[in-house]
C-alpha cells in the first residue's frame, strides 16, 4: 500500500468514526447536560425488550458465593456483553478486568450502555477490618462510617462500583453464622449504624471515590428458624415492622441505592417475590427509588421453595412480585421477553426496573466516563496503604469486649513475662473469615506477631489444633511454655472460617479441647488472659471460672494482632459493649434483652413455681446486650427528668452524671433504654432510644443530656402505622442494659 492510500484510508476511518461520535453525541442519553430522567427515558425508548432483559442481568464472574449450576459462565463471555445481554458483573475487579469488559459494553455494544461491578465488600476490600458484628460494639458511628468509607476507596479505586453490605439483619441467635455481618439483637442501633455504613460507602456517590451500598437481606432473613442456615422464616407482620425492618429502613432513609432481596419467605411467599414486602413496604412505605437485586440463585429457588412449578412461572412470579435485577441464575435473559410477548409481565414492569438501574449508571457518571473507576495509579495509592491500616488497627481495638478483669489484672506492661497459648494466634488463616474480598491473611498481623513485639520475652505453645482439640503432648507443650510465665494468653474460640453464610453451628460451647486446656493450665496458679476469637457471642460459662480476664477480640481482620497488643497493654483503654447477649447456655437461644413480659412475668434469676423460666439454667445471658468492661470505672449519679407528666407532644429531657472513678482515662457508652407499661400492643421491658460514647479522664466527671421526642415513645401496629400512645413510661439509664437506674414519667394526651 503506497502513502498515499494509507492516508486516504486513515482519513476515511477518522470521518467515519466521527460521523458515529457525532450520531452518538446527539443522543440526548449520551449528553451530560441533560437530567439523568431524560437521559434514562430516552435511552429507554431505544432498548429492544431484549436489551432491557439484559440489564436486569447480573453474571458472576470470580469465586462463587453460592451453589453454582452446570450453566454458570466462568468467565465473561465478550459476545453476551457486545450483545447487551449483561448489565452487571459480580466478583469482577481489579483495574485491568473491570476496562476491559467495560471497554466491550461501551464500545461496542449497540447502545453503549455501561456495566455495573459489584462485589460483597463487607469489612473491607482489602485492608480487613472487624467483623461488621465487632465493630457494632463500638457503638462508634464514626468509627463504623470511617471503615466502611475507606473499604469503599479501596473498592472504587479497583473497578468497583457498587458493594453488597451493610446486612440490616436483626438477629438474636448466634449459632446463625452470618450474625458476624451484623450489628446485633437491637433494631434502634441496628438502624443507625446500619446508617452510617450506608453514608460511609456512598459519600455523595458521584466523586468516584464511593460505592453504592446494598441493604441486605431484604427482609427478616435474620429469624431463620433455630439459627439454621436457609431455614424457614415465620415472623408476624408485628415482629416484621417492630423488630426486624427499622435497621433496614434507616439504612434506605440514609440514602442507600440497592436492596437485597432475602433467600427466606415471608408469609410463605418468598421474600424476591413477595408483593407485600417489595410493593407495600419497600415501596410504598419506605419511597425507596433505588433498585433491588436478588440474592444467588433466588429466582431459580422458587421452585424448591414449593412456590413455582418451573423456571417461567417463578420468574413470572419475582416480576410481578417486586423483583428487579437477576443475580447469577439468568432466567430473565432466557425468558423475559416470552413473558412480556405473551402478556405474562406489562412492560411497564419491566421498565421500571431497567429504569432504576439505568439512573444509577449514569448517576456514578459511567455514560459519560466508564473508566472513571479504573485507574491504575489510584489502585497502587489508595488501597492497602499505611493510613487505611492505621485506621482498621484503630477500629479492631475499638470493637474489643472486656468481659471480665480480676484484681484489675490488664493492661498488662510491657515487662510482664507472659506465654502466648493457642493455634488461631499465629494461624492467620484461620484469623480470617470468608468475607473478606480481597484480603490476603499473609499480609495481616497475627496475634503472636502483635504480642511479640510489645512483649519481647514471650513464649509460645500451640495448645490444640487447627480443629480445637487437644493432646496430652500439646497440653505439655503449652505447660513448658507457660513454666517461666507470670502471666498466660490464651487465645481460644473459633476459626474464621467457622464464622459467615452457611456456618450454622448447633454447639457454640467453648470446644472441649480448649477448655481441657485451660484446666490444665488453670493448675498452674498463674493468671490467665482468655483471647477470645470468633464471629459471634459463644457460650463462655464453662470458662469464666478458668480465667481471671476474657477479651472478646472477634476477628479483627489486617490489624489483629497490633489491635490487641494496643488492649492489653492499655495503649488503648477497651470501650466496647456487646451489641448481641451472650448466651448462659444454648437453651435459652434465642436470647435478648429486648424481651417481652408474658402473663408470667420471666425474673431474671429468680426463683418460685409458675413463671416462665427454665429449670436447669437461670434466665438472664450471662453478659447481657450493651456490657463491656474498661480499665477504669464509672459511676453514675444524679438521674433526673424535667418533669414528670408531659404532652405528648412535648420532648423529654433526661440528664445523668457520670464520672471516672478509676485510675486510667476511658470512654463509656452511657445508654438509656424505655418501657412502655401499657399499650394497644404489648412492649418489650426494655428499649434502647438514645445513648452517648463519652471520653473522661481520671476523677472527671460530666454531666450528660438526653432529649427524647415523640418518635421515641412510639412503635408501629401490624400495618407499619406508627402509634404514639399517652401512659405511663420507665426510663432506665446506665452502662449495660441491666445495670441501670429508673425513672418514671407519664405522658398526656
Ligand atoms: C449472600 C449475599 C451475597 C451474595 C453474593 C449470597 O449467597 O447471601 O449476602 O451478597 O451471595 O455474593
Amino acid at each position: 500500500m503506497t502513502l498515499k492510500n494509507t492516508i486516504i484510508i486513515s482519513a476515511l476511518a477518522i470521518s467515519i468514526s466521527m460521523f458515529g461520535q457525532t450520531k452518538k453525541q446527539n443522543m440526548l442519553y449520551k449528553n451530560p447536560n441533560t437530567p439523568i430522567e431524560k437521559r434514562v427515558n430516552d435511552l429507554l425508548k431505544r432498548m429492544t425488550l431484549e436489551e432491557k432483559a439484559g440489564q436486569l442481568n447480573q453474571l458472576n464472574a470470580g469465586t462463587e458465593t453460592g451453589p453454582l449450576a452446570a450453566h454458570d459462565q466462568k468467565v465473561p463471555n465478550i459476545a453476551d456483553i457486545k450483545a447487551g445481554k449483561v448489565g452487571s458483573y459480580l466478583n469482577l475487579e481489579g483495574v485491568a478486568l473491570t476496562m476491559k469488559y467495560q471497554k466491550v459494553a461501551y464500545e461496542e455494544s449497540r447502545l453503549g450502555i455501561p456495566l455495573l461491578f459489584a462485589k460483597d465488600v463487607i469489612h473491607g476490600y482489602k485492608t480487613i477490618f472487624p467483623i461488621p458484628l465487632a465493630e457494632a460494639c463500638s457503638w462508634d458511628l464514626k468509627i463504623i462510617e470511617q471503615a466502611a468509607r475507606v473499604a469503599a476507596l479501596e473498592a472504587s479505586a479497583s473497578g468497583l462500583h457498587w458493594t453488597f453490605a451493610p446486612m440490616c439483619d436483626i438477629s438474636t441467635d448466634p449459632r446463625w453464622g452470618r450474625v458476624m455481618e451484623g450489628a446485633g439483637e437491637d433494631p434502634y442501633l441496628g438502624g443507625l449504624i446500619g446508617a452510617a455504613r450506608v453514608r460511609g460507602f456512598q459519600g455523595n456517590l458521584v466523586d468516584g471515590k464511593h460505592i453504592m451500598a446494598c441493604v441486605k437481606h431484604f427482609a427478616a432473613y435474620g429469624a431463620v428458624e433455630a439459627g439454621k442456615e436457609y431455614a424457614h422464616v415465620d415472623v408476624s407482620r408485628f415482629a416484621l415492622w417492630n423488630k426486624y425492618l427499622p435497621p433496614y429502613k434507616a439504612a434506605i432513609e440514609a440514602g442507600a441505592a440497592t436492596i437485597m432481596n432475602s433467600f427466606n419467605v415471608f408469609e410463605g411467599v418468598p421474600a424476591t417475590a413477595n408483593i407485600y414486602l417489595n410493593h407495600t413496604v419497600l415501596k410504598q412505605k419506605f419511597k425507596f427509588k433505588g433498585f433491588a437485586i436478588s440474592d444467588w440463585d433466588t429466582y431459580t429457588e422458587m421452585i424448591n421453595h414449593g412456590y413455582s412449578a418451573d423456571k417461567k412461572e417463578a420468574l413470572e412470579k419475582v416480576l410481578n412480585g417486586g423483583g428487579m435485577m437477576e443475580m447469577n441464575s439468568s432466567l430473565t435473559i432466557n425468558l423475559l421477553p416470552q413473558l412480556v410477548k405473551e402478556g405474562k409481565v406489562p412492560i411497564k414492569v419491566v421498565d421500571d426496573a431497567v429504569k432504576r438501574i439505568l439512573y444509577y449508571k449514569f448517576k456514578l457518571g459511567l455514560f459519560d466516563n466508564p473508566y472513571r473507576y479504573c485507574d491504575f495509579e489510584k489502585e497502587k495509592k489508595d488501597v492497602f496503604n499505611t493510613q487505611n491500616r492505621e485506621i482498621a488497627r484503630k477500629a479492631a481495638a475499638s470493637s474489643m469486649l472486656l468481659l471480665k478483669n480480676e484484681k484489675e489484672l490488664l493492661p498488662l506492661k510491657t515487662k510482664t513475662k507472659v506465654a502466648m497459648i493457642g493455634y488461631y494466634a499465629k494461624s492467620k488463616e484461620d484469623m480470617f473469615d470468608f468475607w473478606i474480598a480481597k484480603g490476603d491473611y499473609r499480609q495481616a498481623v497475627s496475634m503472636l506477631e502483635g504480642l511479640s513485639t510489645k512483649f519481647p520475652n514471650l513464649s509460645y505453645s500451640d495448645g490444640y489444633l487447627a480443629d480445637a482439640s487437644t493432646t496430652d503432648s500439646l497440653i505439655q507443650a503449652a505447660l513448658e511454655a507457660a513454666k517461666n510465665a507470670d502471666v498466660l494468653l490464651v487465645n481460644i474460640g473459633l476459626s474464621g472460617k467457622k464464622a459467615g453464610e452457611d456456618r450454622s453451628l448447633a454447639s457454640i460451647k467453648i470446644a472441649d479441647g480448649q477448655q481441657q486446656l485451660l484446666k490444665a493450665l488453670r493448675k498452674t496458679g498463674k493468671p490467665i488472659v482468655a483471647l477470645i476469637s470468633s464471629g459471634r457471642p459463644q457460650v463462655l460459662t464453662q470458662i469464666t471460672d478458668l480465667t481471671d480476664a476474657i477479651l472478646q477480640c472477634w476477628i479483627p481482620g489486617t490489624e489483629t494482632g497490633n489491635a490487641v497488643a494496643d488492649v492489653l497493654t492499655g495503649v488503648f483503654n477497651p470501650s466496647a459493649k456487646t451489641v448481641m447477649s451472650f448466651p448462659y447456655d444454648e437453651g435459652q437461644i434465642p436470647v435478648y434483652y429486648n424481651y417481652f413480659n408474658t402473663g408470667r412475668p420471666t425474673t431474671p434469676n429468680g426463683s418460685g413455681d409458675w413463671f416462665s423460666r427454665y429449670r436447669d439454667i437461670p434466665n438472664a445471658p450471662l453478659f447481657p446486650f450493651g456490657y463491656g468492661l474498661s480499665y477504669t470505672s464509672f459511676e453514675y449519679s444524679n438521674l433526673k427528668i424535667d418533669k414528670s407528666e408531659f404532652s405528648i407532644s412535648e420532648n423529654v429531657n433526661v440528664s445523668v452524671s457520670v464520672k471516672n472513678t478509676g485510675k486510667y482515662d476511658g470512654e463509656e457508652i452511657v445508654q438509656l433504654y424505655i418501657r412502655d407499661i401499657a399499650a394497644s400492643y404489648i412492649r418489650p421491658v426494655k428499649e434502647l432510644k438514645a445513648f452517648e460514647k463519652i471520653a473522661l479522664k481520671v476523677g472527671e466527671e460530666k454531666l450528660i443530656k438526653f432529649t427524647l421526642s415523640a418518635n421515641d415513645f412510639s412503635f408501629y401496629d401490624m400495618d407499619g402505622n406508627t402509634l404514639l400512645e399517652p401512659g405511663n413510661f420507665e426510663i432506665y439509664v446506665g452502662g449495660n442494659s441491666v445495670e441501670v437506674s429508673k425513672l418514671n414519667l407519664k405522658l398526656l394526651k
